[in-house]
């Protein structure tokens, strides 16, 4: 028999529940390690995707943001925030999107990491008679996109915005390679590598005579783990807020500081086979399998009983549309706990952005005991 939550009942599921004092205790976490390095944090936003949430991240409710989509941008500048960085390369067809934000008072910086985009950044400010903010984005680990640290193609761009009607702002990485490896000590050195590369190319430019105000850095694991900020003007962090079982499985948190999670019910068995089967498939949970490579691979999410309780060994081992299918885990031949149908269990998942984003609202547990849920809206579209 799982422990029951009566605040719960009243939900139809699958939903999405989000703890408030983990939450709170995350967010206070980096904030104050960040704080002790004498930087500052520029939280992502594209996790939340909520102002409820984004208020408690940003210190004042005004910024500093980031975001990777435009409508995060415009509904968070819509909120009050007052700057923006959106940390996903920019193309021509955004830029009259970019440029209305802009001009409701919201200090909007796009990112790239070529030629062409810093040709079409410096065109529409000439053209519109404002000067676009714009970051070089770097690539520190070979993860994604970016100027590899070091390239000359750096100046190129620096001069086409500099010298263009654009503004260079400055250059910003993202160590993404960061989840794949555990350990702090494995995240520090990428964190020291994330900084090497934006600072040596922040130097770069200004050697060139090109300005570079802007030094950003980060990703959750290598936020968590940096310890030195030496040339960096701030660092960036998402999924920091609600962590995810990915995060737990390279050692930046653990399972008790998992935030968000998904409240399923039994809907039925297939004793034989030893399933359990419940109402959160994949439209709820996704199809991310996040954490398949590492040492505990947690199938398509960890299950806990209806107060978040982790239950030994028992992980959602299939999902479909609208059916999860729950198991033990391969090598544990324990009898399943007693489940019937109707009992309630709440899903941690791999990488909490992707079920997050297949939810309209979180369900928030208040940190008091016995309080009363509260509903916090989200939203979700580029
Ligand atoms: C450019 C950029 N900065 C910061 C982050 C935040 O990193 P994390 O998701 O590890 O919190 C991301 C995440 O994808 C990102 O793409």
């Amino acid at each position: 028999m799982t422990t029951a939550d009566p605040r719960l009942d009243a939900l139809q599921t699958p939903a999405l529940i989000l703890d408030e004092y983990r939450m709170t205790r995350n967010i206070r976490r980096l904030a104050s390690h960040i704080a002790s390095k004498g930087s500052s944090l520029r939280p992502h936003l594209k996790t939340v995707k909520s102002t409820d949430i984004a208020r408690r991240l940003l210190t004042d409710g005004t910024g500093p943001a980031t975001v990777s989509t435009l409508t995060e941008a415009e509904v968070f500048a819509e909120m009050g925030v007052k700057d923006i960085i959106y940390a996903v390369g920019i193309t021509p067809q955004k830029l009259e999107r970019v440029a209305a934000i802009r001009a409701k008072g919201c200090d909007l910086t796009v990112l790239l990491d070529s030629a062409e985009q810093a040709q079409a950044v410096a065109g529409f400010s000439q053209r519109s008679g404002q000067a676009i903010p714009a970051l070089i984005e770097l690539d520190c680990d070979g993860h994604r996109s970016g100027v590899a640290p070091g390239d000359p193609v750096l100046i190129g761009i620096g001069r086409i915005l500099h010298e263009g009607a654009a503004e260079l702002r400055g250059v910003l990485t993202h160590a993404g390679e960061s989840y794949e490896v555990a350990g702090e000590d494995a995240h520090a050195w990428l964190a020291e590598l994330e900084r090497q590369a934006a600072v040596g190319s922040a130097n770069m430019l200004r050697d060139a005579g090109l300005p570079c105000p802007v030094v950003s850095i980060g990703s959750t694991p290598t936020a968590h783990a940096v310890e030195d900020l030496d040339g960096v003007t701030e660092v960036r962090a998402g999924v920091y807020a609600f962590f995810d079982l990915v995060q737990a499985g390279i050692g930046v948190c653990g399972i008790d500081d998992i935030a968000l999670s998904v409240l399923t019910t039994v809907i039925g068995h297939q004793r034989d086979k030893g399933w359990v089967i419940t109402d959160a498939g994949w439209m709820a949970m996704s199809r991310d399998r996040g954490t398949a490579g590492q040492a505990v691979d947690q199938g398509y999410g960890a299950v806990c009983d209806e107060v978040g309780q982790p239950i030994e060994d028992l992980i959602v081992i299939k999902t479909n549309q609208e059916h999860g299918i729950i198991a033990r885990r391969p090598g544990n031949d324990a009898p399943l706990p007693d489940l019937p149908v109707g009992s309630r269990l709440r899903i941690l998942p791999n990488h909490a952005c992707a079920p997050a984003a297949q939810f309209q609202a979180y369900n928030v547990l208040p940190p008091v005991p016995g309080a009363p849920l509260r509903t916090w809206p989200r939203f979700g579209g580029w």
